[in-house]
């Protein structure tokens, strides 16, 4: 069918099929509310029947009521399949990072960060799941995600949109993600197809700021970047988005190699590559490696780009038609991009009958009670409990408490980014039944038993002398620092220390020698180290999403028992940022790896020991696998989920191999007193890295086993 298509579509047509606009450029120019943005007939016209233009993006401008959604997507669909020639159907897509941002309504999960932080991968499956139930009830059937960046630079204002900081994490979480969102047929009325973004290396920019050059090896490449994208597309992404950046001078939309040699080839990635928003013409008005915005169509789309997210113009039709016609780009890359988009379409079964409309029948799906249990689940099991001393937490219901703090009584600083608006700021259009850390603890404890005052803005103090007072005449104060909602550029920082605002009423707080509890809601680990040592406890919660609030509220006062650990090291100093498998000359008499704490680290309202690790060979062969095992034991009178952590060193190596890297995890829940075993498989590709000539190989040698405070040896013949 495919083929037969191509066959009869004009080279207009094809070059339409390669282009996405936004949904703004379609619909009325309404400045107000959402719900006022209709599509402009005329409009839509324009961009399916004179550019034929094959995709359409996000919405115009904040969220949609499901009927909203329906009526748009509806009349689009009409234009490309009823009055287009070849009714050829329009592909929807849209960021639904943590749910179906755009969707009024919507259940809003935990940011992959603090997803990544529950160390619970049915959470992640569980969570691609509901959203795409959520997206389609929308009439939507591609979503922007999962990011399977690697989170290794913390003043990155993405990086909270990433999984953490060690590959491994990152590649068991994306996969879990898909799984959940794709099952075994992304074209099934309650799945989606999903796009793994950005590809590749786009998160390590050595500013720290984004959409700034990332110098790295293709060895750092091969071994930190890539795996989570080859993994996943083992796993059957059909689509891939192409980092914004550039890697040692070379723009991901220039990138030949990466984009064509590597991803197309030798991962055999068959299905299509889309571009960042407007990072295509960014290689001419940006990067300044193409001359002429005609020039920079070409170099992208020579360079493996199939789809270009314009987004706001029909610029790229126009120029890639030049491109075709003045032998720039060849017309098999033309076939090849279209072959590519429309085997998508096609397998998402967009040319069935009605498929591409959205299904009224999907409607209910949209914020199931269940669906707000499992992301109260997935936020309460996200919540690092980080420091408690003499057991401070849980907090008896009677306390009287002074609740402070610029995080304590907002719900976009518990979402972040991409909820509801770009931005994530427009806290007025935030649902009114949903609470903020404030109002939760309010709900569990009582209003008469809880005192509360701003204390400080993001920068600035408001009146701390009266919030000291407070905390004078409360059992206990819970200060709610952090970060407010960003996304992307916008939150470039040039220091990862917290606000100094931020950090004086805190220590102001513990001067009054009463109990201090440090709540942070922030999109990456802001540095505290100033007001560590005088806190009583510290509980993060990075961004738990819509029902952080109520999670957080359930950590403190022990009606959950903390189960998460850091997917990436807290830095204790701003420069502080070795990550936790750093190489073994980064640990000298000088310095080692010191952070504030530790990746995999976590408390618990309960105790648990190790005991009894075990390897099941001494010795095993080339290409052998190794069983590894241990007994885990609950000590304390809670029950409790413990992450098991297994890590493994190759203790010598043609190139320098890391102290430690994680290969293996487990989330288990033992009640008091109750122990397990739990073992692991290590593979020969968990014993491999990519060696001197940036291939991935196995060296014969010594290994050694790491689980808790227990080491294990053995011999690789
Ligand atoms: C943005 C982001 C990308 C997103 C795309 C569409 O610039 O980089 O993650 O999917 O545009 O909104």
């Amino acid at each position: 069918m495919v083929q037969n298509l191509i066959e009869r579509m004009s080279l207009e047509e094809k070059i339409g099929q390669m282009t996405q606009v936004t949904m703004s450029l379609v619909s009325t120019d309404v400045v107000g509310p959402a719900e006022d943005h209709g599509i402009d007939r005329a409009k839509l016209e324009r961009a399916i029947l004179t550019y034929h233009v094959g995709s359409i993006l996000n919405e115009g401008g904040d969220g949609y009521s499901l009927a909203h959604w329906h009526e748009v997507l509806s009349e689009i669909q009409d234009v490309a399949i009823k009055e287009s020639r070849l009714k050829i159907p329009l592909l929807y897509g849209i960021d639904a990072i943590h749910g179906a941002t755009y969707t009024n309504g919507a259940t809003l999960f935990p940011q992959a960060i603090s997803l990544a932080s529950s160390w619970n991968l049915d959470l992640a499956e569980r969570e691609g799941e509901i959203t795409a139930l959520e997206v389609r009830a929308t009439g939507i059937p591609w979503n922007f995600y999962p990011v399977l960046d690697v989170g290794r630079q913390p003043l990155w204002p993405r990086f909270w949109e990433t999984f953490g900081e060690d590959p491994y994490l990152v590649t068991e979480f994306g996969a879990k993600y898909i799984q959940g969102l794709q099952g075994n047929d992304y074209g099934a009325p309650d799945k989606m197809a999903s796009c793994l973004k950005h590809y590749v290396g786009y998160s390590a920019p050595s500013s720290g700021f984004d959409r700034t050059p990332a110098y790295m090896s293709e060895r750092t490449l091969r071994e930190i970047y890539l795996p989570p994208f080859e993994a996943a597309i083992k796993a059957g992404s059909p689509t891939v988005m192409v980092n914004s950046s550039e890697i040692d001078g070379i723009p991901g939309h220039a990138n030949y190699h990466l984009l064509t040699e590597v991803l197309k080839g030798e991962l055999q990635f068959k299905g299509f590559v889309i571009s960042d928003c407007k990072d295509v013409k960014r290689l001419y008005t940006r990067d300044r490696v193409a001359a002429s915005p005609k020039e920079a169509v070409a170099l992208a789309i020579n360079a493996g780009v199939d789809m270009s997210m314009v987004p706001n113009d029909f610029s790229f039709c126009d120029l890639l038609l030049q491109c075709v016609k003045e032998g720039l780009v060849p017309m098999a890359r033309i076939d090849d991009a279209v072959r590519r988009i429309l085997q998508v379409k096609a397998r998402m079964g967009l040319f069935e009958p009605n498929h591409a409309y959205p299904d009224p029948l999907m409607k209910p799906m949209l914020a199931k009670k269940e669906h707000t249990g499992a992301n109260l689940a997935a936020a309460q099991e996200s919540i690092i409990l980080l420091k408690n001393d003499k057991n401070i937490l849980p907090l008896a219901r009677t306390s009287r408490v002074f609740v402070t703090g610029p995080t304590s009584a907002m719900l976009s600083v518990l979402n972040g980014g991409w909820t509801i608006t770009w931005q994530g700021t427009a806290e007025a259009l935030y649902p009114k039944d949903k609470l903020t850390v404030l109002e939760a603890i309010k709900a569990k404890i009582g209003d008469a038993q809880v005192t509360s005052l701003p204390g400080a803005t993001f920068n600035a103090p408001v009146d701390v002398a009266a919030a000291v007072t407070a905390a004078k005449n409360a059992d206990v104060t819970i200060v709610c620092l952090g970060e407010k909602a960003y996304c992307e550029t916008r939150g470039n920082i040039t220091d990862l220390t917290l606000d100094a605002a931020q950090l004086y009423l805190a220590a102001e707080l513990i001067k009054t020698g009463k109990p201090v509890i440090v709540v942070l809601l922030e999109g990456r680990p802001r540095v505290i180290q100033p007001i560590v040592a005088g806190t009583s406890a510290i509980v993060l919660g990075f961004l738990p999403g819509m029902e952080g609030g109520r999670a957080i509220a359930d950590v403190l006062f022990g009606d959950v028992n903390p189960s998460a650990k850091l997917p990436c090291s807290y830095p204790k100093t701003p420069n502080g940022l070795m990550t936790y498998d750093h190489k073994p000359l980064e640990e000298n008499e000088e310095n080692s790896y010191d952070p504030q704490f530790p990746f995999g680290f976590g408390l618990s309202y309960t105790t648990y020991s190790y005991s009894d690790l075990r390897v099941a060979h001494e010795v095993i062969g080339e290409g052998e696998n190794q069983e590894v095992s241990v007994t885990v034991k609950n000590t304390g009178g809670l029950a409790g989920k413990e992450v098991v952590q297994l890590y493994l060193q190759d203790e010598y190596g043609s190139v320098s191999r890391p102290v430690r890297q994680l290969k293996g995890f487990r989330k288990i829940r033992l009640e008091p007193g109750e122990s397990q075993e739990v073992s692991f498989v290590l593979t020969p590709n968990d014993m491999s890295f990519i060696g001197l000539k940036n291939t991935r190989i196995v060296e014969p040698g010594t290994f050694k086993v790491m689980i808790g405070q227990l080491e294990r040896g053995f011999l690789l013949k």
